[in-house]
């Protein structure tokens, strides 16, 4: 018995130390560039070099995509408040699903995925490539990209203002992504975006 409940134990503190999921800092919700400076810097830049970035940078982009600004509505809108999106990061160190109620990052995949996340060479340098993924059985698709767009936009906007480049890519494998996400049928990537440093 006592050996069972030694056994239990080790596998539990085993497991618990896989789990990788990354608890975000709380996301910093004043300064950065002033609205107007940002949207006159806001562009498409395609070159990065491959550097992390750290957590609260990570927190900021996150909240700043699908985060909550009040008790159940988000940073961006959504038709009939369907909130139709989940978002996921690749990192270097795996993929995650942004969880914005628990300001954390659910590790879904391990290891380094980032290159496929989209079809141009410069995918996989980004410090993080993001998959906006709509949920078809809450909103149509006609308006899941629509509201698809303000989520990129609210990234393109904390990018200019962090001096982090990004582009919105719609240049990208739908069956692919969606077997590495493990989506199901109702579920479609809508757009990717990659973030990251470009010196
Ligand atoms: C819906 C959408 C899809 C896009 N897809 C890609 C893409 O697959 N690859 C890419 O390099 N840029 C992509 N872009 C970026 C555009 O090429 C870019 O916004 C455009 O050239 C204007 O440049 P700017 O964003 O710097 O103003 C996309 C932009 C949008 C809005």
């Amino acid at each position: 018995m006592k050996r069972v409940l030694i056994f239990a134990a080790i596998c539990l503190s085993t497991s618990s130390l896989s789990a990788q999921d990354i608890q975000l800092p709380t996301p910093q919700k004043t300064g950065g560039k002033p609205l107007m400076e940002a949207i006159n810097l806001r562009q498409s830049n395609r070159t990065f070099v491959d550097k992390d970035l750290d957590n609260q940078t990570l927190a900021n982009l996150m909240w700043s995509a699908y985060g909550f600004n009040r008790n159940d509505k988000r940073v961006v809108p959504s038709a009939n408040n369907k909130q139709e999106f989940s978002v996921f990061i690749a990192l270097k160190s795996g993929v995650y699903l942004y969880d914005a109620s628990a300001n954390k990052l659910i590790q879904r995949l391990k290891g380094d995925h980032r290159s496929e996340f989209g079809k141009q060479d410069f995918v996989a340098k980004a410090s993080a490539n993001l998959a906006y993924v709509a949920d078809l059985d809450k909103a149509d698709g006609n308006m899941a990209r629509i509201d698809c767009g303000f989520i990129a936009q609210n990234v393109y906007l904390f990018c200019a203002s962090s001096g982090l480049s990004t582009v919105a890519r719609g240049y990208f494998d739908q069956a692919e992504l969606k077997k590495l996400l493990n989506l199901d049928d109702k579920q479609e990537v809508i757009l990717c975006q990659s973030v990251g440093f470009s010196k």
